[in-house]
C-alpha cells in the first residue's frame, strides 16, 4: 500500500498552531499519560465559564459520561459575546445568496440579531429552557440566529434538513415532541424560487405537538398563513429588544439534537450537550483547518447536516473566525461558481465534499485556472472516502499543489473531527485520514477487540469517552447502548464502534474504507437501507423489497433496490411502476433517498429462517462474481436468476 506522500508547506508549518510531527506526539502523549488533566486544561482555556467546573469526567455509569462536572456556561455567549470586546466589528458571517445577493454580518450585527431573535422565541413563543425547536430552513443567516437564539435561551434545537419531505419533518417533530416550528417561506436554488412553507403545512395537518410556526420571508412566494399559529419572522422581529440575558446551563444540558440515520429502523435523534461539543467544535476548528485572525473560511455543507452544526455555525463562531455561508449549489451559474467566490471573498480554508469535487472536476475541470486562488492555505474534504483521482485535481488544480487536505474523518455522533491531518504537521497521503487527533484514543479493532495488523481491514473504534461524543439517543437509552457500545470490547471493556471499516498501512496511517453496517453514503449524505426499504413497503403493489449501495460516480454511492411485486398484479409498464415507487421514497424520505436503480424480480436471495442475504445483492450491485456460499439459501437459483437480469 505504498502510496505518494506530501510534506507540510515548510511557511505554512512555521505559523501553524501544530508545526510538526513531535508536537503532534507530545499532544497525544500528554492525553494518553494523563486523560483528565489535558481535556481539563483546555475546558479551562478555552471556554468562558459562567461558572467553572468541579471535575473533569464521571465515567462510573457508563456510556453515560459526564464531562466538566458542575461547570456552566452559554453557548452562544461563547460564540459571540465574549467577542464584543476586540471583535466587535469583525465579521462574522459572509452570507452569499444563490442569486450573488450578499450580507456581511458583523458580531455585533450578530449579537443584536440573535438576542432578538431569542427573545422572539421567549417572548412571543412562551419557548422555555429545554423546549425542542425544529429548525427547517435554507442556508440563510436566520438558520444560524435560529440555532444560537436556542443556544441563549436554553432550547434544544433539531435542525432537519430542508430536502426531507412533510413526512420525515413530521417524525422528527413528533420523536422530539416540538413546540415550534422555525421555517422559511422558501429559498432560490439555480436561480428560481422554491419553497419549504408548504411542506411544513403539510407536516402539521392532523395532530402534532406544534403550536407555533415562525416563518422566515426569503423568497416572497405566496404561502398560505394560519392564524393564531404561523408567525413573519420579518414582521415581529422588529419589535424585540437587542437585549437577552444568557440562560445559565449546565455543562451536560442538551444543546441539540440531530436526526440521522442507523442501520436499523427509523433515523436516530442523537444528542450533544452544552460544554464538551463546543470545546471539541472549537479546538478542531482550530487545529484542523489552523484558522488565523484575519482569516476567511468556508465550508460549503448545509446547516441540515452535523457538518454544517460544527463547522459552519458552532466551532467558526466559537473561535471568532469570519464563516461564509452560501444559499446556493456549487455548479450554478456555472462549475467555477467556488472559485469565483473564493478569489472575490480571498477564503483561506476551503472545506467540502467529495461528491462536491467529482461534480466539480467533471462538469469544470479548468475552471479553478480562470480565477485567482492564491489566497487558499487549507483544504479539507469530509462525509465519504475520497477516491486518489478527485483528491489530485483537488490538490493540484485547486491547491495549485501548495495546500495541504485535510481529510476529516468524523461523524454526527463524534460531534467533531476525529482522524484527521494536521495541516502543519502531519505528512499526507492522498484519501488517508491519517491519525487520531490529539485527545481521541482511537484504534482499528478486529471483532475480539484486537488491534488489526497492517493491512488487514477492521473497525474504526473510539476507545475512550471524549467530550464531543453523542450523549445519547432522544428518547431511546436502550438503542444508544446497543447502537455504539455493544458490539467490541478491548479488554473486556466496551468501546465506541463507529460502523466504519479502516486499515493501517505500514506506517500507522488510517484508511476509511466505508460502512460495514446496512447503512450508504450517498453524496456524502447518511442513508439507512432499512428506512427506504419501510418507504418502498408503502407502495400498494410491492410485497418484498431489499436496498443495497452500488458504487457510483459521482455521489460515492447510489441506492439499488431489489423489488418483488405482489404476484396477482404483475409488472403493466415497468418504468410507469419505477416512477411510482421514486415517488412513494419522494413523499416518505424526500429527494436524496431516490433510488438510482430498481430491479423487479421475482425473489430474493434468502437463508432458511428467511433473513436476505444482503451481501450477495450487494455483489450482484456491484456486478462482481459471487464467490459466497449460497448453499444454504432456501432456493440458491434466485442468485442466478439475479444476476443474469442485472447483466441485461
Ligand atoms: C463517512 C458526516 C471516509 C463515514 C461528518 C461516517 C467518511 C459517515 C469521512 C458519517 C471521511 C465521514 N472519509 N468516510 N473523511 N467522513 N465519512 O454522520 O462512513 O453524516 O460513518 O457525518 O460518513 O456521516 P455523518
Amino acid at each position: 500500500m505504498n502510496r505518494e506522500i506530501f510534506r507540510p508547506n515548510k511557511e505554512f508549518s512555521k505559523n501553524a498552531r501544530i508545526k510538526n510531527m513531535c508536537e503532534y506526539h507530545e499532544l497525544q502523549d500528554w492525553a494518553t499519560t494523563d486523560y483528565e488533566g489535558f481535556w481539563g486544561s483546555y475546558a479551562k482555556e478555552k471556554i468562558d465559564w459562567i461558572k467553572p467546573f468541579d471535575n473533569v469526567l464521571d465515567e462510573s455509569n457508563f456510556p453515560f459520561v459526564k464531562w466538566f462536572i458542575g461547570g456552566k456556561l452559554n453557548v452562544s455567549a461563547q460564540c459571540i459575546d465574549r467577542h464584543l470586546g476586540s471583535r466587535k466589528n469583525k465579521a462574522a458571517i459572509i452570507f452569499e445568496g444563490d442569486r450573488g445577493d450578499k450580507q456581511i454580518i458583523t458580531y455585533l450585527e450578530l449579537s443584536y440579531n440573535v438576542n432578538r431573535f431569542a427573545n422572539l422565541l421567549k417572548n412571543e413563543f412562551d419557548v422555555k429552557k429545554g423546549d425542542r425547536v425544529v429548525i427547517y430552513m435554507p442556508m440563510i443567516p436566520e438558520a444560524a440566529y435560529a440555532m444560537l437564539a436556542c443556544a441563549r435561551i436554553g432550547a434544544i434545537h433539531s435542525i432537519v434538513f430542508g430536502g426531507f419531505s412533510a413526512e420525515a419533518l413530521k417524525d422528527r417533530i413528533i420523536d422530539a415532541d416540538a413546540k415550534v416550528v422555525i421555517t422559511a417561506d422558501g429559498a432560490f436554488r439555480k436561480g428560481i424560487p422554491y419553497m419549504l412553507k408548504p411542506v411544513v403545512d403539510e407536516a402539521l395537518a392532523g395532530e402534532t405537538p406544534v403550536r407555533k410556526v415562525l416563518v422566515v420571508e426569503r423568497n416572497f412566494e405566496d404561502i398560505t398563513w394560519v392564524a393564531g399559529r404561523d408567525y413573519s419572522y420579518n414582521e415581529i422581529i422588529k419589535h424585540q429588544s437587542v437585549k437577552c440575558e444568557p440562560e445559565v446551563m449546565d455543562a451536560e444540558d442538551p444543546l441539540f439534537l440531530l436526526y440521522t440515520s442507523g442501520s436499523t429502523g427509523k433515523p436516530k435523534g442523537v444528542q450533544h450537550n452544552q460544554a464538551g461539543y463546543i470545546l471539541w467544535a472549537q479546538m478542531t476548528m482550530e487545529w484542523v483547518f489552523d484558522v488565523k485572525e484575519n482569516d476567511t473560511y468556508w465550508c460549503t455543507a448545509d446547516v441540515g447536516w452535523i457538518t454544517g452544526h460544527t463547522y459552519i455555525v458552532y466551532g467558526p463562531l466559537a473561535m471568532g473566525a469570519t464563516t461564509v455561508m452560501f444559499e446556493g449549489v456549487p455548479t450554478y451559474p456555472d462549475a467555477g461558481r467556488p472559485w469565483k467566490m473564493v478569489e472575490e471573498y480571498k477564503i483561506n480554508q476551503f472545506y467540502t465534499a467529495p461528491t462536491a469535487i467529482r461534480v466539480l472536476h467533471k462538469s469544470g475541470e479548468d475552471e479553478p485556472t480562470k480565477y485567482d486562488l492564491s489566497s487558499l492555505k487549507v483544504l479539507g474534504t469530509v462525509g465519504e472516502p475520497i477516491d486518489p483521482p478527485a483528491w489530485k485535481w483537488y490538490y493540484e488544480a485547486v491547491g495549485g499543489s501548495r495546500c495541504p487536505i485535510v481529510d476529516t474523518y468524523w461523524q454526527t455522533e463524534t460531534g467533531g473531527h476525529i482522524i484527521s491531518p494536521l495541516p502543519g504537521a502531519t505528512p499526507i497521503k492522498p484519501a488517508c485520514a491519517t491519525f487520531a487527533l490529539p485527545g481521541i484514543i482511537a484504534e482499528i479493532l478486529d471483532e475480539n477487540g484486537v488491534r488489526a495488523e497492517v493491512g488487514e481491514k477492521g473497525l474504526m473504534c473510539v476507545t475512550r469517552p471524549w467530550p464531543s461524543m453523542i450523549r445519547g439517543i432522544w428518547g431511546d437509552e436502550e438503542r444508544f447502548v446497543k447502537s455504539y457500545f455493544s458490539d467490541i470490547k478491548k479488554d473486556g471493556k466496551s468501546v465506541y464502534f463507529t460502523g466504519d471499516g479502516a486499515v493501517y498501512d505500514e506506517d500507522g496511517y488510517i484508511t476509511i474504507t466505508g460502512r460495514t453496517d446496512d447503512v450508504i453514503n450517498v453524496s456524502g449524505h447518511r442513508m439507512g437501507t432499512a428506512e427506504v426499504e419501510a418507504a418502498i413497503k408503502k407502495h400498494p403493489n410491492v410485497a418484498e423489497v431489499a436496498v443495497v449501495g452500488k458504487p457510483h460516480e459521482i455521489k460515492g454511492e447510489g441506492i439499488f433496490a431489489y423489488v418483488v411485486l405482489k404476484s396477482d398484479n404483475g409488472i403493466a409498464d415497468e418504468l410507469e411502476e419505477m416512477r411510482a415507487i421514486n415517488d412513494v421514497i419522494k413523499k416518505e424520505i424526500g429527494n436524496i433517498a431516490i433510488c438510482d436503480d430498481i430491479l423487479f424480480t421475482l425473489g430474493l436471495p434468502k437463508t432458511r429462517s428467511g433473513k436476505i442475504m444482503r451481501r450477495i445483492l450487494r455483489s450482484i450491485a456491484k456486478g462482481e462474481e459471487i464467490t459466497q456460499d449460497i448453499s444454504t439459501l432456501e432456493d440458491p437459483s434466485i442468485v442466478a436468476i439475479i444476476a443474469s437480469a442485472v447483466q441485461i
